[in-house]
């Protein structure tokens, strides 16, 4: 099994597959890599296909008719995305632009509809992330009206620690590779405003900033703020 299978298998497509489904359903799907900043596809786009990330990071973001952009979220390698126009076929409901350097794995909906067809399994485990999509989007729409900006802040952190976070000697490295108006649009707020939650995290000892990552030295006290 080499790393690319490996991450695969983490993806919910493939949670409910035995090696030999697994096999024949990554035989349906194509390499695409994407360089930094490279747009997979645009908001409104038709869509025809579904993403798994082996490799990289890739945001998804909603464009205001001003231009102001919302970044949805942020995904790494096991994650998958493009899966809505699969079940609702219209246009795609967010742009997907590669934060990094990119390796996806790709399946056309037309190749994957006879596996929902012929294994319930996979249809389910599916439904499974679409619920859970459903659930985030429900807490990131409550803490825009319930949270102030350090707690989302906080809660952002958090988030991007699960995906990203690795535990080295002097605390938890999230590289998350944002810029400072990335990380403010994925917590809905100014520049100005993040930096000064971010600031007083780090004056505070909790956080270390460095670029485009930070190091969570008190995950305790910021999960506390995140409450
Ligand atoms: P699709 O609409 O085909 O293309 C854009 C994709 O972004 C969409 O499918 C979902 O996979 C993903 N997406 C849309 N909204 C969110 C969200 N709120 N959080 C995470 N991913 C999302």
């Amino acid at each position: 099994m080499d790393g690319t299978q490996d991450v695969l298998s983490q993806a919910p497509l493939f949670e409910a597959l035995d090696d030999e489904g697994s096999k024949a359903l990554r035989s349906c799907m194509r390499d695409v890599r994407l360089t930094r900043g490279q747009t997979l596809f645009a908001e409104g786009d038709d869509g025809d296909r579904l993403y798994v990330v082996l490799d990289g990071k890739i945001k998804l973001t909603r464009t205001a008719p001003d231009g102001r952009e919302n970044l949805l979220s942020v995904l790494g390698p096991g994650e998958m995305f493009g899966e809505l126009s699969l079940f609702d076929p219209r246009p795609r409901t967010a742009s997907a632009i590669a934060v990094t350097e990119c390796r996806l794995a790709a399946v056309a909906h037309d190749e994957l509809r006879p596996w929902l067809d012929k294994s319930p399994q996979v249809a389910v485990t599916l439904l499974g992330a679409l619920a859970r999509r459903l659930r985030r989007a429900n807490d990131v729409m409550a803490d825009l009206v319930f949270t102030d900006v350090p707690g989302r802040v906080a809660k952002a952190l958090l988030d991007l620690a699960e995906r990203f976070g690795k535990q080295t000697d002097d605390g938890l490295h999230v590289h998350h590779d944002l810029t400072q108006e990335e990380l403010a649009q994925l917590v809905g707020a100014s520049r100005e405003t993040v930096n000064k939650a971010l600031a007083d995290f780090a004056g505070r000892g909790w956080i270390r900033i460095e670029a485009r990552a930070v190091v969570i030295l008190d995950i305790d006290r910021l999960k506390r703020r995140a409450r």
